[in-house]
């Protein structure tokens, strides 16, 4: 059922020639429905068959006439048949259908055949937002299938799941589950698909290919998001940044996953996504529902950078926990690299007592604070504070640590156990594995059974405890291996299929994580999965930011920061100051630079602030308070990129981010080499208001004058840049309106 509610945006039924408004309208003569948002439609509607088709997505449309009735396609031949043509909103395996799929299901009298026909609709509101329910009902078995719509309508979003719910008294298999299957309309003019790729140490980066006829595959088989690619895909068609016609979406799932987005030669393009079928099925008990992940899409005329700006506003206002949300994320310093294992109580203070001299405002102790923890071979899963290390346990520094005016964080990888801990010592069988196979490791590390309700109890428990105790303010929540054997040998004793550990883990760690944050409302997380291999939209409902990459090199860092940019606006993304990696960067790039990056982000320290000279902490200083001055458009604003490093190869970038109104932004540009000391072309910002006169200051630079200037020539004419004639120069400006 749809929570109801006494709004008046839904459940409209206005004549073929109104002009639609906003929301969810519904066409009663025909069983069909538009979901208008701001600047796009999407409409759906029954057939006489009972099949549920879309009919239209794409530029917003204004009158229930310009929707065609839905209908079966006609027959095209025998190997075309209208079934397999039909673009259905949850096409699952069964009869003549050959297009990309939803679901496959098998019944317990072994009918490995679908045949979802139309049986009620429902339209009220979800979690605030507008939403549609349609169901769909097996022709013969007792399965039903709630297709969800909620619609962002100030964002363009519309986000889909389906829930799978068995009236019967047999079980069911579900061997492929996915969210939704979206449909484009069919288009001569070629479509251009962009996807992140990457790995550890390089996540996040652009690449892009014309879409020809067949399937492309994007996914994750590691149990976690991971950073090889990102569940995101963007559709456009000669779109550039900042205008032309894009289709995109993001799966909020963060364990194994797929992205297909399919094509045929006739310019029929589907994009089907959701859990990953491979080594997966799910058995759907008597009388029990399954959900999917939310997958969520839009659609904007504004280009890529219409992409960011509506997928931002979307995480900040419907994913991120809203408490944290509203607040500034606070500049943290963490003390991996500059101490790794060696953690000390001494060493730690000294730290803080640095960073705070900075102006950090959250310090946080990375791995090695555990016993054994003096390398990676021992100490995962015994979440105790090591007595060597800190023989008082954490109480005094983190009584130093709010003396000094700062939160405290800690790391931990629950996850997780070594070999070498105690845990492992005390429940081997709690790990993923098959008796008769080794068990893999993986720097040294072996994966919990996080689907075990007593491996859930441990884990809360240990970490309840942990926060408990200590006055802790944030936990980095790492995960730095893949899963692997993936049996549960007393589950599958127990008739239970093994194969559903892929989903019963995620769900296990979002429980704990719901259970952590119920228990403890001012706790902020960090997801972590070496560097930025789970950033995905389902752990952000429940963490309030991620660690994007372990390279901190600037150069690398503006190419996954321009990728990331496309879904995840600037307070989640952590990006540190460091001194890593040692060979060129502290010689060669100016501090201003290093910041100028990390300043694009949710700002961090990680160098080893006791091996920074007078001069570079004064700088930081500085840097670290113009941060904080500015943090409300870096975190919160629309950020447009103006220049892209992946465009450039690297070698220029300059984004903007804007106050909502106008009134207010930033701009930061970057050039790494510039052979022959030439200028640069005038650069022409975004987002202000033409008839606004804007005052233009360089941040950073207390000789620089000002210059005023109006929006219109801000955006038409341009501006000249004052980088600096040599290698490595960027420039921070600010932007605001005159009184
Ligand atoms: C991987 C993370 O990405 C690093 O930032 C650090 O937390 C290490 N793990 C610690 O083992």
């Amino acid at each position: 059922m749809l929570e109801q509610s006494a709004t008046s945006w839904h459940q409209k039924t206005p004549g073929a020639s109104d002009i639609l408004t906003t929301g969810i309208h519904q066409q009663p003569t025909q069983r069909s429905w538009l979901l208008v948002t701001e600047n796009s439609t999407y409409a759906l509607g029954v057939t006489e068959e009972e099949y549920v088709l879309n009919l239209y997505w794409g530029a917003r449309l204004s009158f229930f006439s310009d929707i065609p009735a839905a209908s079966m396609p006609p027959d095209r031949s025998s190997q075309d048949v209208s079934l397999a043509l039909a673009p259905e909103e949850y096409p699952a395996f069964g009869g003549l259908r050959f297009g990309e799929l939803a679901a496959k299901i098998t019944f317990a009298d072994q009918t490995r055949d679908a045949d979802l026909r139309f049986h009620d609709a429902e339209i009220g509101e979800q979690d605030g937002l507008p939403a549609l329910r349609i169901l769909l009902q097996d022709a013969v078995y007792p399965l039903q299938v709630a297709l969800l719509y909620q619609v962002d309508v100030a964002n363009d979003v519309i986000i889909r799941s389906a829930c799978f719910t068995n009236q019967g008294a047999d079980p069911i298999v579900l061997e492929r589950l996915f969210s939704a299957v979206w449909h484009l309309p069919r288009q001569v003019m070629p479509r251009r698909l962009t996807t992140l790729g990457g790995h550890w140490a390089g996540e996040s980066r652009l690449q892009q290919q014309q879409v020809v006829t067949g399937t492309t595959l994007l996914e994750s088989r590691k149990g976690v998001t991971g950073s090889h690619a990102y569940p995101w895909f963007a559709l456009d068609t000669q779109a550039n940044e900042q205008q032309g016609e894009v289709y995109f979406g993001t799966l909020a799932w963060s364990g194994n996953w797929a992205l297909r987005i399919a094509t045929t030669i006739t310019g029929a393009t589907a994009i089907g996504g959701g859990i990953h079928e491979h080594d997966f099925a799910w058995t759907l008990a008597a009388q029990t529902s399954f959900t999917t992940p939310d997958f969520v899409a839009g659609f904007t005329l504004d280009g890529m950078n219409g992409v960011r700006r509506r997928l931002h506003r979307y995480v900040r206002e419907q994913v991120l926990p809203q408490k944290q949300a509203s607040q500034p994320r606070p500049v943290l310093y963490n003390s991996w690299e500059a101490t790794t294992f060696d953690v000390t109580e001494e060493g730690q203070c000294l730290l803080a007592e640095r960073a705070a001299g900075l102006g950090v405002e959250l310090f946080v102790v990375d791995d090695g604070w555990f016993p054994g923890r003096v390398h990676d071979r021992a100490g995962l899963g015994d979440w105790r504070v090591d007595p060597q290390k800190f023989p008082h346990g954490l109480r005094p520094l983190i009584e130093r640590v709010k003396t000094l005016g700062m939160q405290f964080g800690l790391w931990v990888e629950p996850e997780m156990v070594n070999a070498d801990s105690d845990l492992y010592r005390l429940h081997p069988d709690w790990i993923y594995h098959f008796p008769q196979r080794p068990r893999s490791e993986a720097r040294n590390q072996l994966v919990l059974n996080v689907g075990r309700q007593d491996v859930q109890a441990y884990l809360l428990t240990v970490l309840d405890q942990l926060l408990t105790e200590n006055a802790i303010d944030f936990i980095k929540w790492d995960m730095n291996r893949p899963l692997a054997e993936p049996g549960w040998p007393e589950y599958s004793a127990r008739g239970g299929d093994a194969r559903e550990i892929w989903v019963r883990h995620t769900q296990g760690i979002y429980a704990i994580l719901d259970a952590l944050r119920a228990r403890h409302p001012d706790l902020s997380i960090e997801s972590c999965s070496s560097g930025g291999g789970r950033a995905d939209l389902g752990v952000l409902r429940r963490t309030d930011q991620v660690w994007a990459s372990d390279n901190t090199h600037p150069d690398a860092r503006l190419f996954i920061q321009e990728g990331i940019s496309h879904i995840l606006p600037g307070r989640v993304m952590g990006a540190w100051v460091t001194d890593m990696p040692h060979d060129r960067m502290v010689n060669e790039i100016p501090v201003q630079y290093r910041f100028h990056i990390a300043m694009m982000g949710a700002l961090g320290i990680g160098g080893h602030l006791l091996h920074w000279s007078d001069e570079d902490l004064a700088e930081a200083t500085r840097w670290i308070a113009v941060y904080k001055s500015i943090r409300h458009l870096v975190q919160d604003g629309d950020q447009y990129w103006l220049l892209s490093p992946t465009a450039s190869k690297g070698d220029l970038a300059a984004v903007t981010s804007v106050a909502p109104d106008g009134s207010e932004a930033v701009l930061f540009a970057f050039r790494r080499s510039n052979p022959f000391w030439e200028p640069l072309p005038f650069l022409r910002l975004q987002g202000l208001q033409p008839a606004t006169r804007y005052r233009v200051r360089e941040l950073g630079n207390a000789s620089a004058s000002e210059i005023v200037l109006s929006g219109a020539a801000l955006m038409r004419r341009g501006l000249e840049l004052p980088l600096q004639r040599g290698s490595y120069a960027s420039c921070l400006l600010h932007i605001r309106a005159e009184a």
